[in-house]
């Protein structure tokens, strides 16, 4: 079988496509012939060992995907060879076959298709998580979402449409935004692709809190901090929530407390991974919940662009470049 593999952290031009031996099972694990992985904004930082975990040398990038079972060690009772099923993993995804312990792999709907379910686990379950578990999103919230083109932000303007909220999309450019409509977002606000001076972030404070027919939002989702976060956070409403989910416009940025205190707002740290780990019956939960509103067609994961496995270094490339809309998927075909 072959693999992206990465041999030393560096730019991702140095992932190469490389042939190796066929995966047996040990006694817990189920051998999954890989269909289809999702693209994650962690690809890019990982492999260039920019992320908060890096795995041990050489290692294969991808957290999520989909396939068919090939092989199942002797302890295995969850699967069996045949089964269409998806995985999470913190590594190996970019491949034609993992080995994984059988409880990190689910069973798929029937109708569903691998590239499908191999790209909404992670997005859609931190949206879900950060709007449900943190946000507390209800009916008639209005929600402010940026970077609401990319992976988790087209996933959490779907939930939030789902929920009833009025939704107001920032991103960098119109047709970034139209996607956006697409999906529901009631408004749109452009904030362009240069990072904001001064007076740049005082009109983007100013055109938010225009766009909010309450005078202020209940939640505000940000994955991409930097520059942005603090006008996005001058525009929260009364006892409104902002979800810290990412910083994928580069800096972490630092949030005048007073701003909170006048507010009586709160400001809720996100973290998806960890919450599955400490919390994993209310994680079942959202994902049994986000998997019947998809069979249901309530919400609707949008995949962009597909890549052959062997060109994920293309793949991965684009995240950098700001180019991800909703989510690319690499296949095996
Ligand atoms: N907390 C958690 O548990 C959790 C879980 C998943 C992801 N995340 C984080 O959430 C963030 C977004 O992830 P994602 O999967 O949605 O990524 P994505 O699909 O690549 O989308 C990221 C969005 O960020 C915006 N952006 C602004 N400045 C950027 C820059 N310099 N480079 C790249 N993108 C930039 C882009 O939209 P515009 O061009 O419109 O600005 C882009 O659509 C990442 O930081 C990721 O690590 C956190």
């Amino acid at each position: 079988m072959k693999r992206i593999v990465c041999k030393n952290f560096g730019p991702v031009d140095e992932l190469i496509w490389e042939e190796t031996d066929d995966l047996s099972p040990m006694p817990n694990e189920v051998v999954i012939e890989i269909k289809a992985a999702a693209l994650n904004f962690p690809d890019f930082l990982i492999v260039q060992g920019l992320y908060q975990f890096q795995p041990p040398l050489p290692f294969t990038p991808g957290n999520e995907g989909a396939g068919i079972v090939k092989s199942v060690g002797s302890d295995v009772s969850k699967h069996k060879p045949g089964d269409r099923v998806y995985f999470m993993s913190a590594i190996g995804a970019f491949s034609e076959e993992i080995a994984l312990d059988q409880n990190l792999v689910f069973a798929m709907e029937d109708t569903m298709s691998f590239e499908v379910a191999a790209s909404y686990q992670l997005a859609y379950g931190t949206s879900f998580h950060a709007l449900v578990q943190r946000g507390s999103i209800k009916e008639g919230d209005e929600v402010l979402v940026l970077g609401a083109s990319g992976g988790v932000g087209l996933a959490a303007i779907d939930i939030a449409k789902a929920y009833g909220a009025r939704v107001v999309a920032g991103v960098s450019n119109d047709e970034k935004g139209e996607i956006c409509k697409t999906y529901g977002a009631d408004e749109v606000v452009i904030y362009g692709s240069e990072k904001l001076d001064k007076d740049a972030q005082k009109a983007f404070s100013t055109d938010l809190k225009s766009k909010s027919i309450k005078g202020g939002y209940d939640i505000i989702f940000d994955p991409i901090g930097d520059c942005y976060a603090e006008p996005a956070f001058r525009s929260i409403g009364w006892k409104g929530r902002y979800l810290v989910i990412g910083f994928a416009a580069g800096e972490i940025p630092k949030i005048p407390l007073n701003l909170a205190l006048l507010k009586g707002a709160s400001i809720c740290g996100v973290f998806w991974g960890t919450f599955t780990g400490l919390e994993p019956q209310i994680n079942k939960n959202n994902i049994d919940t986000l998997n019947k509103m998809v069979s249901e067609e309530k919400i609707k994961p949008l995949i962009s662009q597909t890549f052959p496995m062997k060109e994920a270094v293309s793949a991965i490339k684009m995240i950098g470049n700001r180019g991800v809309k909703g989510k690319v998927v690499l296949v095996n075909q």
